[in-house]
């Protein structure tokens, strides 16, 4: 727990913003992700401070946390929307963001979702009832396409002169440089599926430098995620900044620099720099550009809402076998993927624990009297944890655990594996809960397969 974090103990029980964890445990049900919207509004502002000499506009990368109520907050603090997919393209649209603020990104955009963020006409909302007054048509087109490949580059301008518009694009570079994260979340290196290495990239701005349906405008970057320290990105940012050099002398304007997301945040292992200290790495670099007039982008999530929100969990049986002890709760790997995905680490602590045992922050812990415990869900699978070989105070069945550190990839990455619906979630803000979206229920899971089968 951040020291300045709306989570955290108060004399041995769990607070989020004025209220008791186990009483809105009680209240909502579990499993329930809970965010905190002064937290994500404190990151959110922390982001713009430390880059302010940039000025940049700061997409937020909806897939950490894509619900739409969390979105709209977000974008009426002036947030833009990274945005992966039609899906994701039609959620910031629906939380009200304007499009020139949204940067369509990801490595595979069919041609429906390109037309859809070119042209309102083509939105797959547009014949859908409920969505209030907002109309896509007319909506206009995304700010720009961050492009990952000279396929997807002839496909936008073949869409965009079709529907004569003039679409925008970054091409995101690949400059081989290690994120140091996760093989399966490092995206800058040779190997890896994303961007385009930098000859092709440049190759690819002379190719359309006299299109009247694609404007190549800008340079992109994203290394992986979550990065620990601000030594990547400033290589990144070095390699972008000679292929910038270079394309000016060959008479490319560049209008945009987007250095993507990635930015670690603090889960209990390790001490990732602060955002603090990559912006202070950061910021003398693209400073000249920026001053210039080179709109400098970011594209952050996890720093926003990760340790902004919170999955909690009531335990229904505590198994003691032969060579572990299993707490056993009412969620696992189908809610929260990332300790079986990635090897990755969830503080986890009793909501009401009492005064000894109360966490002095989000890493092992120092007290006396733990027990080790695997923490482990309702999944038919040896996959299913959420810790291994943890030491946490004795809990009894229905005591409320609180997942720390699972505002981000967490809801959006959830399943209903086995069918179990999805968690019900929750924002709080002061002294209110409000359910921003409703837990599903196991006959919305299972409605659009009670029609007749029909033959195609
Ligand atoms: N921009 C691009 C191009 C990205 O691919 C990503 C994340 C971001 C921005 C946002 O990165 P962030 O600020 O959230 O670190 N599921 C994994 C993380 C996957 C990240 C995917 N891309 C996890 O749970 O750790």
């Amino acid at each position: 727990m951040n020291p300045d974090s709306d989570i955290r103990f108060h004399h041995g029980r769990l607070r989020i913003g004025g209220l008791d964890a186990a009483a809105l445990a009680a209240t909502v049900g579990t499993p329930a992700y809970v965010y905190s919207a002064a937290d994500i509004r404190a990151r959110y502002r922390e982001i713009e401070t430390v880059f302010a000499p940039l000025n940049p506009l700061i997409c937020y990368a909806l897939k950490a946390s894509g619900n739409i109520h969390l979105c709209r907050m977000l974008g009426g603090l002036g947030a833009g929307m990274d945005v992966v997919s039609g899906g994701e393209l039609e959620r910031a649209w629906l939380a009200d963001v304007p499009m020139q603020r949204i940067t369509f990104a990801g490595v595979g955009k069919t041609e429906h979702e390109i037309a859809a963020a070119l042209d309102g006409r083509h939105s797959p909302l547009k014949n859908v009832g409920g969505l209030g007054t907002r109309n896509p048509i007319g909506r206009g087109t995304v700010g720009r396409f961050n492009i990952e490949s000279s396929g997807e580059a002839e496909r936008i301008e073949r869409i965009a002169a079709d529907l004569g518009v003039v679409a925008s694009g970054s091409v995101r570079i690949n400059p081989d440089v290690d994120a140091f994260t996760h093989a399966y979340t490092t995206t800058g290196k040779h190997e890896n599926k994303f961007g385009i290495d930098i000859p092709s990239a440049e190759a690819l701005f002379e190719r359309f430098k006299h299109s009247t349906s694609l404007r190549l405008q800008g340079l992109h970057v994203h290394l992986g995620s979550p990065i620990a320290t601000p030594r990547p990105f400033v290589e990144g940012i070095t390699e972008v900044l000679k292929v910038r050099e270079r394309l000016e002398r060959s008479g490319h304007a560049i209008r945009e620099i987007n250095i993507g997301g990635g930015f670690g945040i603090d889960y209990g292992r390790g001490k990732p720099s602060t955002l603090a200290e990559f912006a202070v790495a950061i910021v003398p670099l693209l400073r000249p550009l920026a001053d210039a007039g080179v709109r400098i982008l970011l594209e952050p999530g996890r720093p926003i809402v990760g340790n902004a929100g919170m999955l909690l969990t009531r335990v229904q049986y505590v198994k003691h076998g032969p060579t572990k002890r299993f707490v056993v709760c009412d969620s696992g790997v189908h809610h929260l993927i990332r300790p079986a995905l990635y090897g990755a680490y969830h503080f986890i602590w009793p909501v009401e624990c009492g005064d000894a045992f109360v966490p002095t922050g989000l890493g092992d812990q120092p007290h006396e009297g733990l027990v080790k415990c695997d923490v482990v869900g309702p999944v038919c699978e040896s996959s299913d944890f959420l810790a291994k070989d943890r030491q946490m105070p004795e809990v009894p069945p229905g005591a409320v655990l609180a997942v720390f550190s699972a505002g981000a990839y967490g809801m959006s990455m959830a399943s209903t594996y086995n069918d179990h619906p999805k968690p019900i979630e929750v924002m709080v803000d002061g002294d209110s809960a409000t359910i921003i979206r409703p837990r599903q229920t196991i006959g919305e899971l299972i409605a659009s397969e009670l029609g007749e089968p029909r033959r195609v």
